[in-house]
Protein backbone atom coordinates (compact mmCIF):
# COMPACT_ATOMS: atom_id res chain seq x y z
CA UNK A 1 0.00 0.00 0.00
CA UNK A 2 1.39 3.35 -0.82
CA UNK A 3 -0.54 5.28 1.43
CA UNK A 4 0.11 8.98 1.24
CA UNK A 5 2.64 8.71 -1.20
CA UNK A 6 2.29 9.62 -5.03
CA UNK A 7 4.01 6.70 -5.90
CA UNK A 8 5.30 3.61 -4.88
CA UNK A 9 8.94 4.59 -6.36
CA UNK A 10 8.94 7.69 -3.93
CA UNK A 11 7.75 5.39 -0.91
CA UNK A 12 10.35 2.67 -1.53
CA UNK A 13 13.26 5.63 -1.41
CA UNK A 14 12.45 6.54 1.80
CA UNK A 15 12.53 3.39 3.62
CA UNK A 16 15.82 3.31 2.92
CA UNK A 17 16.99 4.18 6.24
CA UNK A 18 14.78 1.74 7.74
CA UNK A 19 15.33 -0.96 5.80
CA UNK A 20 19.25 -0.37 6.63
CA UNK A 21 18.28 -0.17 10.40
CA UNK A 22 16.32 -4.00 9.59
CA UNK A 23 19.39 -5.13 8.11
CA UNK A 24 21.60 -4.28 11.22
CA UNK A 25 18.92 -6.17 13.64
CA UNK A 26 18.39 -9.09 10.90
CA UNK A 27 22.00 -9.68 10.86
CA UNK A 28 23.06 -9.49 14.63
CA UNK A 29 23.20 -12.22 17.47
CA UNK A 30 22.13 -11.51 20.70
CA UNK A 31 25.37 -10.75 21.25
CA UNK A 32 25.23 -8.25 19.44
CA UNK A 33 27.56 -9.54 17.05
CA UNK A 34 27.30 -9.87 12.92
CA UNK A 35 25.83 -13.46 12.12
CA UNK A 36 24.67 -15.77 9.51
CA UNK A 37 23.99 -19.08 9.25
CA UNK A 38 26.94 -21.46 9.21
CA UNK A 39 26.23 -23.60 6.49
CA UNK A 40 26.81 -20.15 4.24
CA UNK A 41 29.74 -19.05 6.02
CA UNK A 42 30.94 -22.26 5.27
CA UNK A 43 29.98 -21.76 1.57
CA UNK A 44 31.54 -18.46 1.34
CA UNK A 45 34.69 -19.60 3.37
CA UNK A 46 35.23 -22.72 0.92
CA UNK A 47 35.45 -21.00 -2.07
CA UNK A 48 38.87 -19.85 -3.76
CA UNK A 49 36.58 -17.15 -6.02
CA UNK A 50 33.12 -15.95 -5.96
CA UNK A 51 31.50 -15.63 -9.47
CA UNK A 52 28.53 -12.83 -8.31
CA UNK A 53 25.79 -13.41 -11.40
CA UNK A 54 22.67 -10.49 -11.68
CA UNK A 55 21.19 -8.33 -14.00
CA UNK A 56 20.25 -4.74 -14.17
CA UNK A 57 20.67 -3.01 -10.58
CA UNK A 58 21.29 -6.04 -9.31
CA UNK A 59 24.53 -6.51 -10.92
CA UNK A 60 25.28 -2.72 -9.88
CA UNK A 61 25.15 -3.87 -6.53
CA UNK A 62 26.96 -6.84 -7.06
CA UNK A 63 29.98 -4.31 -8.32
CA UNK A 64 29.96 -2.98 -5.21
CA UNK A 65 29.81 -6.33 -3.58
CA UNK A 66 33.09 -7.11 -4.85
CA UNK A 67 34.69 -4.40 -3.40
CA UNK A 68 34.12 -6.11 -0.16
CA UNK A 69 34.89 -9.41 -1.05
CA UNK A 70 37.80 -8.34 -2.10
CA UNK A 71 38.70 -6.12 0.23
CA UNK A 72 37.16 -7.11 3.33
CA UNK A 73 37.64 -10.80 2.91
CA UNK A 74 40.37 -11.23 0.42
CA UNK A 75 38.47 -13.42 -1.56
CA UNK A 76 39.00 -12.80 -5.53
CA UNK A 77 35.70 -11.65 -7.12
CA UNK A 78 34.04 -11.44 -10.74
CA UNK A 79 30.89 -9.63 -11.12
CA UNK A 80 29.16 -11.17 -14.04
CA UNK A 81 26.00 -9.82 -16.30
CA UNK A 82 23.61 -13.00 -16.42
CA UNK A 83 22.65 -13.09 -20.37
CA UNK A 84 26.31 -13.29 -20.84
CA UNK A 85 27.21 -15.57 -18.57
CA UNK A 86 24.65 -18.06 -19.95
CA UNK A 87 25.78 -18.02 -22.95
CA UNK A 88 29.84 -17.09 -22.52
CA UNK A 89 30.97 -19.11 -19.45
CA UNK A 90 34.43 -18.08 -18.46
CA UNK A 91 37.30 -20.62 -17.17
CA UNK A 92 36.44 -21.26 -13.66
CA UNK A 93 38.52 -21.35 -10.55
CA UNK A 94 38.82 -24.84 -9.05
CA UNK A 95 36.68 -24.19 -6.32
CA UNK A 96 33.68 -21.73 -7.73
CA UNK A 97 30.74 -20.15 -5.40
CA UNK A 98 28.44 -18.53 -7.51
CA UNK A 99 26.36 -15.71 -5.58
CA UNK A 100 23.43 -14.75 -7.61
CA UNK A 101 22.12 -11.36 -6.53
CA UNK A 102 18.63 -10.83 -7.51
CA UNK A 103 15.77 -8.78 -6.04
CA UNK A 104 12.91 -10.74 -7.43
CA UNK A 105 14.60 -14.33 -7.42
CA UNK A 106 13.14 -14.98 -10.54
CA UNK A 107 15.14 -13.33 -13.41
CA UNK A 108 15.14 -16.20 -16.13
CA UNK A 109 18.50 -14.95 -17.32
CA UNK A 110 20.38 -15.63 -13.50
CA UNK A 111 17.68 -18.80 -13.03
CA UNK A 112 19.60 -20.18 -16.30
CA UNK A 113 23.29 -19.69 -14.90
CA UNK A 114 21.88 -21.46 -12.09
CA UNK A 115 21.25 -24.35 -13.84
CA UNK A 116 24.20 -24.89 -15.67
CA UNK A 117 26.00 -24.53 -12.58
CA UNK A 118 24.06 -27.02 -11.32
CA UNK A 119 24.71 -29.50 -13.37
CA UNK A 120 28.86 -28.80 -13.35
CA UNK A 121 28.29 -29.55 -9.58
CA UNK A 122 29.15 -26.09 -7.94
CA UNK A 123 27.65 -24.56 -4.90
CA UNK A 124 25.46 -21.86 -5.06
CA UNK A 125 24.04 -18.75 -2.62
CA UNK A 126 21.63 -16.21 -3.89
CA UNK A 127 20.64 -13.04 -2.25
CA UNK A 128 17.05 -11.89 -2.70
CA UNK A 129 14.39 -9.89 -1.02
CA UNK A 130 12.10 -12.97 -1.52
CA UNK A 131 12.09 -15.65 0.43
CA UNK A 132 10.66 -18.81 -1.50
CA UNK A 133 11.64 -17.82 -4.95
CA UNK A 134 12.73 -19.98 -7.95
CA UNK A 135 16.39 -18.71 -7.41
CA UNK A 136 16.29 -19.24 -3.69
CA UNK A 137 14.69 -22.74 -3.94
CA UNK A 138 16.96 -24.07 -5.88
CA UNK A 139 20.16 -22.57 -5.32
CA UNK A 140 22.19 -24.14 -1.74
CA UNK A 141 21.55 -21.22 0.34
CA UNK A 142 20.04 -18.29 0.58
CA UNK A 143 20.45 -14.49 2.84
CA UNK A 144 17.26 -12.53 2.56
CA UNK A 145 17.22 -8.85 1.88
CA UNK A 146 14.65 -7.61 4.48
CA UNK A 147 13.77 -5.06 2.36
CA UNK A 148 9.81 -5.42 2.21
CA UNK A 149 8.20 -5.95 -0.85
CA UNK A 150 9.42 -3.37 -3.74
CA UNK A 151 6.68 -2.20 -6.22
CA UNK A 152 7.65 -0.20 -8.18
CA UNK A 153 9.69 -1.02 -11.36
CA UNK A 154 12.51 0.76 -10.45
CA UNK A 155 14.32 -0.11 -7.98
CA UNK A 156 15.71 1.29 -5.29
CA UNK A 157 15.93 -0.36 -1.70
CA UNK A 158 16.62 -3.24 -3.06
CA UNK A 159 19.73 -1.53 -3.98
CA UNK A 160 20.96 -0.54 -0.68
CA UNK A 161 19.33 -3.38 1.10
CA UNK A 162 21.69 -5.87 -1.49
CA UNK A 163 25.12 -3.46 -0.52
CA UNK A 164 24.44 -3.73 3.19
CA UNK A 165 23.89 -7.74 2.89
CA UNK A 166 27.11 -7.67 0.73
CA UNK A 167 29.06 -5.84 3.16
CA UNK A 168 28.03 -8.06 5.94
CA UNK A 169 28.77 -11.45 3.94
CA UNK A 170 32.26 -10.29 3.22
CA UNK A 171 32.94 -8.81 6.82
CA UNK A 172 31.87 -12.45 8.16
CA UNK A 173 33.80 -13.72 5.96
CA UNK A 174 37.13 -11.97 6.97
CA UNK A 175 36.18 -12.41 10.52
CA UNK A 176 36.27 -16.21 9.76
CA UNK A 177 39.47 -15.95 8.40
CA UNK A 178 40.88 -14.23 11.28
CA UNK A 179 41.22 -11.14 9.74
CA UNK A 180 40.03 -7.80 10.11
CA UNK A 181 38.31 -5.13 7.91
CA UNK A 182 39.44 -2.39 10.37
CA UNK A 183 35.92 -0.77 11.16
CA UNK A 184 33.07 -1.61 13.31
CA UNK A 185 30.56 -2.38 10.34
CA UNK A 186 27.40 -2.42 12.45
CA UNK A 187 28.36 1.19 14.09
CA UNK A 188 29.18 2.42 10.48
CA UNK A 189 25.84 0.77 9.02
CA UNK A 190 23.71 2.72 11.90
CA UNK A 191 25.73 6.18 10.90
CA UNK A 192 24.89 5.80 7.01
CA UNK A 193 20.93 4.77 8.13
CA UNK A 194 21.25 7.92 9.67
CA UNK A 195 22.78 10.04 6.48
CA UNK A 196 20.58 8.08 4.52
CA UNK A 197 17.56 9.98 6.35
CA UNK A 198 19.60 12.67 6.45
CA UNK A 199 18.80 12.59 2.19
CA UNK A 200 15.72 11.45 1.90
CA UNK A 201 14.77 14.62 3.76
CA UNK A 202 16.30 16.98 1.64
CA UNK A 203 13.62 15.58 -1.39
CA UNK A 204 12.67 19.41 -2.46
CA UNK A 205 16.38 20.52 -3.19
CA UNK A 206 16.63 17.28 -5.49
CA UNK A 207 13.64 18.24 -6.95
CA UNK A 208 15.34 21.54 -7.67
CA UNK A 209 18.15 20.26 -8.95
CA UNK A 210 16.74 18.30 -11.21
CA UNK A 211 14.51 20.81 -12.84
CA UNK A 212 17.74 23.03 -12.78
CA UNK A 213 19.86 19.89 -14.77
CA UNK A 214 17.65 17.67 -16.75
CA UNK A 215 14.34 20.08 -17.51
CA UNK A 216 15.46 20.95 -20.86
CA UNK A 217 18.06 18.12 -21.62
CA UNK A 218 18.01 14.91 -23.87
CA UNK A 219 20.92 13.06 -22.13
CA UNK A 220 22.77 13.01 -19.10
CA UNK A 221 26.22 11.40 -18.28
CA UNK A 222 27.28 10.07 -14.69
CA UNK A 223 30.93 9.50 -13.71
CA UNK A 224 32.89 8.52 -10.93
CA UNK A 225 35.82 6.49 -10.38
CA UNK A 226 36.14 3.32 -7.98
CA UNK A 227 32.97 2.67 -5.73
CA UNK A 228 31.92 6.00 -6.99
CA UNK A 229 31.88 4.74 -10.46
CA UNK A 230 29.59 1.83 -10.13
CA UNK A 231 26.96 4.64 -8.41
CA UNK A 232 27.06 6.17 -11.41
CA UNK A 233 26.23 3.40 -13.71
CA UNK A 234 23.19 2.85 -11.42
CA UNK A 235 22.20 6.67 -11.44
CA UNK A 236 22.10 6.24 -15.28
CA UNK A 237 20.55 3.09 -15.52
CA UNK A 238 17.44 4.92 -13.33
CA UNK A 239 17.20 8.23 -15.06
CA UNK A 240 17.12 6.55 -18.44
CA UNK A 241 14.83 3.61 -17.04
CA UNK A 242 12.00 6.03 -15.60
CA UNK A 243 12.50 9.13 -17.61
CA UNK A 244 13.44 7.76 -20.64
CA UNK A 245 16.50 10.62 -20.98
CA UNK A 246 19.26 8.90 -22.54
CA UNK A 247 22.10 8.55 -19.75
CA UNK A 248 25.41 7.23 -19.49
CA UNK A 249 27.95 6.52 -16.70
CA UNK A 250 31.14 5.69 -16.70
CA UNK A 251 34.32 5.43 -15.54
CA UNK A 252 35.92 9.62 -15.05
CA UNK A 253 39.42 8.28 -16.59
CA UNK A 254 37.13 7.37 -19.98
CA UNK A 255 35.69 10.60 -20.72
CA UNK A 256 38.80 11.13 -22.62
CA UNK A 257 39.08 8.17 -24.79
CA UNK A 258 35.90 9.02 -26.63
CA UNK A 259 32.53 10.08 -24.52
CA UNK A 260 33.89 14.02 -24.36
CA UNK A 261 33.44 14.18 -27.87
CA UNK A 262 29.84 14.26 -26.91
CA UNK A 263 29.78 17.39 -24.33
CA UNK A 264 28.08 20.42 -25.39
CA UNK A 265 26.87 23.38 -24.16
CA UNK A 266 24.86 22.95 -21.39
CA UNK A 267 24.88 19.09 -21.07
CA UNK A 268 24.40 17.72 -17.96
CA UNK A 269 27.23 15.94 -15.70
CA UNK A 270 26.34 14.17 -12.55
CA UNK A 271 30.15 13.44 -11.09
CA UNK A 272 30.64 11.47 -7.52
CA UNK A 273 33.43 12.34 -5.95
CA UNK A 274 32.93 10.68 -2.12
CA UNK A 275 36.57 8.93 -2.79
CA UNK A 276 39.48 11.04 -1.12
CA UNK A 277 41.61 9.24 -3.18
CA UNK A 278 40.24 9.76 -6.68
CA UNK A 279 38.04 13.01 -5.92
CA UNK A 280 41.27 15.60 -7.54
CA UNK A 281 41.05 12.91 -10.63
CA UNK A 282 37.11 13.33 -10.91
CA UNK A 283 37.37 16.99 -10.26
CA UNK A 284 39.63 17.30 -12.50
CA UNK A 285 37.31 15.58 -14.84
CA UNK A 286 35.09 18.00 -14.20
CA UNK A 287 36.95 21.29 -15.35
CA UNK A 288 37.61 19.12 -18.24
CA UNK A 289 33.99 18.75 -19.53
CA UNK A 290 33.22 22.14 -17.97
CA UNK A 291 35.42 23.92 -20.13
CA UNK A 292 33.30 22.28 -22.96
CA UNK A 293 30.28 23.35 -21.94
CA UNK A 294 29.30 21.11 -19.18
CA UNK A 295 26.74 21.74 -16.50
CA UNK A 296 28.38 19.93 -13.57
CA UNK A 297 26.50 18.47 -10.42
CA UNK A 298 29.52 17.21 -8.21
CA UNK A 299 27.94 14.96 -5.03
CA UNK A 300 30.74 14.73 -2.26
CA UNK A 301 30.96 13.93 1.03
CA UNK A 302 31.22 15.97 4.49
CA UNK A 303 34.92 16.52 4.85
CA UNK A 304 36.22 16.25 1.54
CA UNK A 305 33.45 18.91 0.35
CA UNK A 306 35.22 21.46 -1.94
CA UNK A 307 33.08 25.11 -2.68
CA UNK A 308 30.65 24.82 -5.11
CA UNK A 309 29.56 21.03 -5.21
CA UNK A 310 25.90 20.99 -5.34
CA UNK A 311 25.52 17.73 -3.25
CA UNK A 312 27.78 16.85 -0.33
CA UNK A 313 26.23 13.85 1.76
CA UNK A 314 27.00 13.39 5.34
CA UNK A 315 30.20 11.90 6.08
CA UNK A 316 30.28 8.17 5.98
CA UNK A 317 32.67 5.40 5.97
CA UNK A 318 33.89 5.93 2.32
CA UNK A 319 33.26 1.85 1.26
CA UNK A 320 29.68 2.69 2.47
CA UNK A 321 29.28 5.41 0.28
CA UNK A 322 27.08 4.07 -2.05
CA UNK A 323 24.32 3.37 0.34
CA UNK A 324 24.09 7.22 0.61
CA UNK A 325 24.98 8.40 -2.46
CA UNK A 326 23.18 6.52 -4.94
CA UNK A 327 19.87 8.43 -2.85
CA UNK A 328 20.10 12.03 -4.04
CA UNK A 329 20.80 10.02 -7.56
CA UNK A 330 17.16 8.21 -7.43
CA UNK A 331 15.37 11.27 -6.36
CA UNK A 332 16.71 13.74 -9.46
CA UNK A 333 15.49 10.38 -11.86
CA UNK A 334 12.21 10.40 -9.66
CA UNK A 335 11.55 14.23 -10.30
CA UNK A 336 12.67 14.18 -13.54
CA UNK A 337 10.07 11.49 -14.58
CA UNK A 338 8.12 13.32 -12.67
CA UNK A 339 8.11 16.81 -14.40
CA UNK A 340 8.11 14.86 -17.84
CA UNK A 341 4.66 13.37 -17.08
CA UNK A 342 6.24 9.78 -17.38
CA UNK A 343 4.56 6.75 -15.31
CA UNK A 344 7.01 6.63 -12.45
CA UNK A 345 5.88 3.88 -10.95
CA UNK A 346 5.99 1.34 -14.05
CA UNK A 347 7.98 2.46 -17.03
CA UNK A 348 7.11 1.97 -20.82
CA UNK A 349 8.34 -1.69 -22.23
CA UNK A 350 9.48 -2.83 -19.04
CA UNK A 351 8.22 -5.54 -16.41
CA UNK A 352 9.18 -6.09 -13.07
CA UNK A 353 10.85 -9.24 -12.62
CA UNK A 354 11.58 -10.23 -16.31
CA UNK A 355 10.73 -14.11 -16.34
CA UNK A 356 12.02 -14.13 -20.27
CA UNK A 357 15.29 -14.65 -21.65
C1 LIG B 1 16.25 -1.47 -12.57
C2 LIG B 1 15.61 -2.77 -12.46
C3 LIG B 1 16.17 -3.92 -13.22
C4 LIG B 1 16.37 -5.11 -12.28
C5 LIG B 1 16.80 -6.36 -13.06
C6 LIG B 1 17.13 -7.51 -12.14
O1 LIG B 1 15.65 -0.53 -11.76
O2 LIG B 1 14.68 -2.91 -11.72
O3 LIG B 1 17.36 -3.59 -13.85
O4 LIG B 1 17.34 -4.75 -11.33
O5 LIG B 1 15.78 -6.73 -13.94
O6 LIG B 1 16.03 -7.89 -11.38
P1 LIG B 1 16.19 -8.83 -10.15
O7 LIG B 1 17.01 -8.13 -9.13
O8 LIG B 1 14.77 -9.07 -9.66
O9 LIG B 1 16.85 -10.09 -10.62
Amino acid sequence: EKGTYPHYMLKEIDEQPAVLRKIIQAYQNEDGELHVDRETLDAINGADRIYIIAAGTSYHAGLVGKEYFEKFAGVPTEVHISSEFGYHMPLLSDKPLFVFISQSGETADSRQVLVRIKELGHPSLTVTNVAGSTLSRESDHTVLLHAGPEIAVASTKAYTAQIAVLGILAALASEAKGKTIGFDLIQELGIAANAAQTMVDRKEEMEGLSFDFLELSRNAFFIGRGLDYHVSLEGALKLKEISYIQAEGFAGGELKHGTIALIEEGTPVFALATQEAVSPNIRGNVKEVGARGAKSCIISMEGIQEEGDRIVIPAVHPMLAPLVSVIPLQLISYYAALHRGCDVDKPRNLAKSVTVE
